[in-house]
Parts: structure tokens; sequence; C-alpha cells
């Protein structure tokens, strides 16, 4: 349910260590299987290395056991500050398509949210064999 995954993107957001850009964002993913993990941004002085919420949250959900094979994720949250909400950068939606491009991607700002399906968001994803239509 949407709303639960947004209270969980608000408050991992929170938690966002990005003394650079000063740029908060956090992600909440929920898994076929019924499972919900998160992820925030987390910076570096070297700026290359950051790591985005989506992609962190990713990586959760995987080593959590509910984040593996085709169609395994459902639909993610991304929280942030600005209006209109932020959608999820080109690298995050590629590692996202790796698990298939059904999944529902819903980006929240302080008074609006938009919503997409992946698939429309990455037009011709790269993959090594085609992906499943
Ligand atoms: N960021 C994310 O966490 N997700 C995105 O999809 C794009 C950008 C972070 C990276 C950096 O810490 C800050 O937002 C500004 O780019």
């Amino acid at each position: 349910m949407s709303a639960e995954l947004v209270r969980r993107a608000r408050e991992v957001q929170r938690h966002a260590y990005c003394p650079y850009s000063k740029f908060r964002v956090g992600a909440a993913l929920e898994t076929a299987d019924g499972g919900v993990y998160v992820g925030t941004n987390v910076e570096s002085a070297s700026y290359g290395l950051t790591i985005c919420a989506e992609r962190m949250a990713i990586g959760a959900a995987v080593a959590g056991g509910g984040g593996t094979g085709m169609r395994a994720l459902r639909r993610i949250v991304v929280a942030t500050d600005v209006e209109p909400p932020a959608s999820p950068c080109g690298a995050c939606r590629q590692l996202l398509a790796e698990f298939g491009l059904d999944l529902e991607v819903i980006a929240v700002g302080p008074r609006t949210e938009r919503r997409w399906v992946l698939r429309d968001l990455l037009p011709d994803a790269f993959a090594k064999t085609a992906l499943a239509p």
C-alpha cells in the first residue's frame, strides 16, 4: 500500500548523508512477496562515489532475500523535498530494470506526486538479451 511506503521513504530520507549536495532522498521498495526495503543517499568527499537512495534500497532488498529475479520488485517510492518531485536517475532506472520493467515508480514531493511504470521511464533499457516486453 503506497501510503505506508511513502511513510517509510520519508522516514529514511531523514537519515540521508548528503553534506555536499544537501539534497535528501529516501526510497522505499516493496517486493512481490510484500517485503519493504529502504535506502537513502550516501555521499563522499570523492563525489563520484555517491550512492543513490534507490540503488541502496535495491541492495537492501537483494541482501534481505526479497529481491532476486524478474518481477521481484513491485513498486518504489522516492521521496524528495522538491517540486515537481524528482524521478530516479538513469543509473538507478537501469539497475531497477534488472528486476523487470513493470515496476511502479512513485515520486513524492512536499505537495504532489508523480507516477510511472519503469518501462516508460527507461525505453529500450540495456540488456544482453531482450527483456520481456
Ligand atoms: N540522488 C539519489 O539519491 N537518487 C537519484 O535518483 C538522483 C540523485 C542523490 C545523489 C546525491 O546525493 C544527491 O541526490 C544529489 O544529486
